[in-house]
């Protein structure tokens, strides 16, 4: 699974102990930046990453910036992007298991790097359970292309 992760200023050094430790885990892990710690926007790096998840680049992302607030807001401007913005290892779980959310957002400021990587595992293991949340899935890409098409 190819994992997409970009973050702005605040969410930097939660997004490189994120790196290290999915890496350790198996996962292949494509940085969209920034390389160095300064003063950024977080759309323009949330862009990078969910343009990739948009085109089926990558398979998820995760995009961290202060309160994971904003990088939620900027991934589901993107078609086929469905971001959440999750605190607890449970809201990852529902996230996956009932939404099917495919990027998960992180706040640097609001959670420790540990709890992050425990939400960012049972982020990345836990399956979509379909059935009848397939529906509210379908609803959403159908309300979103209709819009587009407008
Ligand atoms: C940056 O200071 C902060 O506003 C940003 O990281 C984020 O929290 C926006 O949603």
């Amino acid at each position: 699974m190819k994992i997409g992760i970009a973050s702005d200023h605040a969410g930097y050094e939660m997004k490189r102990y994120l790196i290290q430790y999915l890496k350790k885990e198996g996962f292949e892990v494509i940085d969209f930046g920034p390389d160095i710690l300064k003063k950024v926007d977080y759309p323009d790096y949330g862009a990078k990453a969910s343009m990739a998840l948009s085109t089926g680049e990558i398979d998820r992302a995760i995009l961290i910036c202060g309160t994971g607030i904003g990088m939620s807001i900027i991934a589901n401007r993107f078609p086929g992007v469905r971001a959440a913005l999750c605190y607890t290892p449970f809201l990852a779980e529902i996230a996956r298991l009932h939404n099917d959310a495919n990027a998960l957002a992180l706040g640097g400021r609001i959670i420790a790097n540990e709890l992050a990587c425990e939400i960012a595992r049972v982020f990345l293991e836990t399956k979509f359970c379909g059935g009848r949340h397939r529906r509210g899935s379908k609803k959403i890409e159908k309300l979103a292309l209709q819009r587009f098409m407008k």
